[in-house]
């Protein structure tokens, strides 16, 4: 079963179908999960606290100042593997949308880097209003999936969409969404990520703008799908403590080639997210190195090329997944690289897209291998990870 071993949040807002938390908390146990229980206030008018403390067998937090330890909002958005809201009001999904931050549930909503769930409920006029729409639709385009309504008789006495799915529904969807995503399975993958810091004296270095997301993403994703990852991480200030995944922390391209270089014989496939630098000072000032006001030139050396290694090492049966950060002629300088580096399949992302590429929070990629190129749209990067793992799925499959 999907569910068992799972760590999951259960965000319940203030819905008469609230009773039905109920029966998903006592399914998700049953099923194996471990469970914590938030409420927003509106909730506990609905069904008590003690309820669902018991059936979850852990305590349930309902405001943000209670002082335990295991209700800190980012510890419990880290410590999930889901999180699924359900019963989601109409003004939950309004909150959630916007990022108004006056519960634990959203609260722990805005610190979950975990695939997030969000069931509605609400009366037939509130589901079909424009406001609903849009909100339902800007959770969407986060990553977040939808449970979508069902029909039927209402609270209110109308008759139509919006009452809460029904929770074997909504507990099946949570077991599917486990178990095809353990498709992984069996994969040990190879990421780099990150920038490189190539030393001028001990102080001074030459760096890039890369944060290390898109891989962080890729990383977690994989882990998430069954795949035991290597995270080769240059210096940036984000990490991961993901189950599954071993980070091997480098500073400079040369770290960065041995780190991957020795480990990818062991590897089934490679995705090579690092903004490494392509050239690096000739030599290392012992000394910091003092101005004298006149014209400094720095003498730069090349970096060695890991893809390029990688692709030369590449054995029948390992995957090796590049990117290309092109400013211009995309899709044709995309694919030059990857006949020059003999990778598998390169993603493209350009810096001129708005919301792409270095720092940002979203990615919009093209796929290019050597006979397709296929267009994603804008995306959190968490969903890009998804889709470029969706092709290396596919293309390792056992035939
Ligand atoms: N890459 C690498 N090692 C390097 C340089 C790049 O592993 N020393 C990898 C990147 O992680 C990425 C791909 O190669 O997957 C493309 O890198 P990029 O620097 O854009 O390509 P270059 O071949 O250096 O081409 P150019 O600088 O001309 O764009």
């Amino acid at each position: 079963m999907g569910l068992a071993g799972k760590k999951i949040i259960l965000g319940v807002s203030g819905s008469i179908a609230a009773y039905k938390s109920a029966l998903i908390v006592r399914g998700l146990i049953k099923s194996g999960a471990e469970v914590r229980v938030l409420m927003t206030r509106a909730a506990t008018d609905f069904i008590s606290p003690l309820t669902l403390a018991t059936l979850s067998r852990a305590e349930v937090v309902t405001s943000v100042h209670s002082g335990d330890s295991w209700n800190n909002h980012v510890e419990l958005g880290l410590w999930a593997d889901a999180y699924l809201i359900a019963p989601a009001t109409a003004t939950t999904l309004g909150k959630l949308a916007n990022g108004i931050c006056d519960s634990p549930l959203v609260a722990v909503y805005l610190s979950a880097r975990c695939p997030v769930f969000f069931a509605p409920a609400m009366d037939v006029d509130m589901w079909l209003h424009p406001a609903t729409r849009r909100n339902v639709e800007r959770l969407r385009g986060y990553g977040n999936h939808l449970i979508d309504v069902e029909s039927g008789e209402l609270a209110s006495g109308l008759t139509g969409q919006g009452r809460l799915a029904e929770p074997e529904r909504i507990l099946a969807v949570l077991d599917d969404h486990f178990a095809r995503h353990r498709d992984l399975a069996g994969h040990r993958l190879l990421i780099t990520a990150g920038p490189t810091h190539e030393d001028l004296d001990p102080v001074r270095y030459l760096g890039n703008r890369s944060t290390g997301k898109m891989g962080i993403a890729l990383a977690e994703a994989a882990a998430a799908r069954g795949a035991e990852v290597t995270l080769v991480l240059g210096p940036t200030e984000l990490s991961t403590s993901a189950a599954g995944i071993t980070v091997v922390d480098v500073r400079s391209a040369r770290e960065m080639y041995t780190a991957a270089t020795e480990r990818w014989a062991d590897c089934t496939a490679g995705i090579l997210c690092a903004a490494v630098a392509d050239y690096r000072p000739a030599t290392v000032a012992a000394e910091k190195i003092k101005k004298h006001g006149e014209e400094l030139s720095l003498r730069l050396v090349p970096n060695p090329d890991i893809a390029r290694e990688l692709g030369l090492r590449k054995q029948p049966g390992q995957y090796l997944i590049g990117f290309a950060l092109e400013t211009e002629n995309g899709p044709a300088n995309a694919r030059a690289k990857l006949e020059r580096k003999n990778l598998d399949l390169i993603v493209l992302n350009s810096p001129r897209d708005p919301g792409a590429a270095f720092g940002h929070d979203t990615n919009q990629i093209q796929l290019i291998d050597r006979n397709k190129a296929t267009a994603y749209e804008l995306k959190p990067k968490r969903a890009v990870a998804d889709d470029i793992l969706d092709r290396l799925a596919v293309e390792t499959a056992p035939s």
